[in-house]
C-alpha cells in the first residue's frame, strides 16, 4: 500500500508525469546491448523413453520473446518510442527470429549486424505439463560463445554508433555480459550527452554516463559487500564514486528502487504493487525503458524512477509478459491515485 504523504506527492505530479507519457511516441532511442532470443518450447508428457530414462513431451508450441539488451529495445519499442537497435546476432533461425518480432514492433534493425562467428544468444527453456496439471520446466538449453567478438565487427558497430548518434534523443547500454559492450562501442555510445546503462558488471567502464540503474545484486557486485537498508548509502555513495555518474538508481525488487545523486540526492520509491506480483523477469528492463523515455522527454530524475517503477508495477502482474504501453501506465497511474489507502 502506498502511503498517503507519498500519495499525495504523487497527486501533485500526476498532469507531468501524464504529459511525459503522452510524448514518449516522440522519442528517438538507440539501444546498444547485448540481443538474446528466449525461447519456450511446451507440450504434453506422453511416457517415458525406451532409449533411455526420459520423458517424452509431444510437442504443443514454440513461444520466442526477446530477452537481454533484446527486451530492454522490445519495451521501448512498446512504449511508442522510435528505436534503433545496435548489436549482434549468429547467422541462424534465432537471429532471423528476433529481426522478424523487432521489425513487426516497429523497430529499425539496420544496427543489427550479423556474426558469422558465433550464435545469436539464446535460451531455450523445455517444459512439460501432464494431460491436467501446471507446466513445469524440466531443462534449459543456452546458446552462446566466449569467443570475443571479431575486431572487424567492433569497428562496424562503434561506427554505427557514431553515425546515429546525433540524431537520438537517449542511448541505452544493454550489457548484459555476452560481448558486446567492447571498449570502443562504450566509447561511441558515451559521446551523447544523455546515457542510461543496465549493467551487470564492470560498471567502471562506463564513465561520463548519466545514471545507472543496478539491481541490488548488481550493486553488491561493483561495491563489493552486501547492501541492506542500514548501508544503502554508503553503497550509493561508493557506487557514484566508482562510476563518476552524477546519478545512480538501485533498483530493489519489491523493496521498490532509490535514486542517488552526486549533488546529495536521495529519494526512495516503494514498489507500487506488491500483492498481485507473479513474474518479475524482465522488470529491470521495463524499468530502463520508461525512465529512459521520461528524461528524454525532459523529465527530472524522480518522475523518471517513479515513471520506471510505475511500468514495472505492470509487468510484474502479468505471467510472461514483460512489456507494457502508454495506455496501461495512465490506466495504472490513475488506479493508484484512486486507490484508498486503509
Ligand atoms: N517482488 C516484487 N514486487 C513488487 N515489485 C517488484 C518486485 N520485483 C520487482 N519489482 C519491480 O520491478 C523493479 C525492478 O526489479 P528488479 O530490481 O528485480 O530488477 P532486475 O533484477 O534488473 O530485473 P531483470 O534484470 O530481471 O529485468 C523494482 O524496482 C520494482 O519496481
Ligand atoms: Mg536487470
Amino acid at each position: 500500500m502506498l502511503d498517503d504523504l507519498f500519495r499525495a506527492v504523487l497527486s501533485e505530479s500526476e498532469s507531468a508525469l501524464q504529459d511525459l507519457t503522452n510524448r514518449f511516441s516522440q522519442h528517438r532511442i538507440l539501444v546498444i546491448g547485448d540481443l538474446t532470443l528466449d525461447e519456450f518450447l511446451t507440450g504434453q508428457v506422453e511416457r517415458i523413453s525406451r532409449e533411455a530414462p526420459v520423458l517424452i513431451i509431444r510437442h504443443e508450441e514454440t513461444r520466442q520473446v526477446p530477452g537481454g539488451g533484446a527486451n530492454a529495445v522490445f519495451n521501448l519499442a512498446k512504449l511508442g518510442a522510435q528505436v534503433t537497435a545496435v548489436g549482434l546476432v549468429g547467422d541462424d533461425d534465432q537471429g532471423k527470429a528476433l529481426s522478424r518480432i523487432f521489425a513487426e514492433a516497429g523497430v529499425d534493425t539496420s544496427g543489427i549486424l550479423v556474426d558469422r562467428s558465433r550464435p545469436t544468444v539464446t535460451k531455450t527453456r523445455i517444459s512439460g505439463h501432464a494431460r491436467q496439471s501446471v507446466t513445469q520446466q524440466i531443462v534449459r538449453i543456452d546458446r552462446k560463445s566466449d569467443a570475443s567478438v571479431d575486431p572487424a565487427l567492433q569497428s562496424q558497430l562503434a561506427e554505427f554508433i557514431a553515425q546515429r548518434i546525433t540524431e537520438v534523443d537517449a542511448v541505452v547500454c544493454s550489457d548484459y555480459g555476452e560481448g558486446v559492450m567492447v571498449a570502443s562501442v562504450i566509447a561511441a555510445a558515451l559521446q551523447h550527452s544523455l546515457v542510461i546503462v543496465d549493467a551487470q558488471k564492470d560498471l567502471d567502464r562506463y564513465q561520463g554516463a548519466t545514471i545507472f540503474t543496478p539491481n541490488l545484486p548488481e550493486a553488491e557486485l561493483a561495491v563489493g559487500y552486501s547492501i541492506a537498508e542500514a548501508n544503502l548509502h554508503t553503497a550509493a555513495t561508493d557506487l557514484l564514486q566508482l562510476t563518476n555518474a552524477p546519478q545512480i538508481l538501485i533498483t530493489r525488487g519489491e523493496d521498490g528502487m532509490s535514486l542517488f545523486g552526486k549533488d546529495g540526492m536521495t529519494e526512495h520509491v516503494p514498489a507500487f504493487n506488491r500483492t498481485q506480483v507473479f513474474d518479475v523477469t524482465g522488470a529491470g528492463d521495463t524499468v530502463v525503458a520508461a525512465l529512459t523515455l521520461a528524461l528524454a522527454g525532459g523529465g527530472s530524475f524522480w518522475q523518471a524512477v517513479v515513471l520506471g517503477n510505475l511500468a514495472a508495477s505492470i509487468v510484474v502482474r502479468q505471467f510472461g509478459t514483460t512489456t507494457t504501453t502508454v495506455a496501461e501506465m495512465q490506466e495504472a497511474l490513475q488506479g493508484l491515485l484512486e486507490t484508498q489507502s486503509g
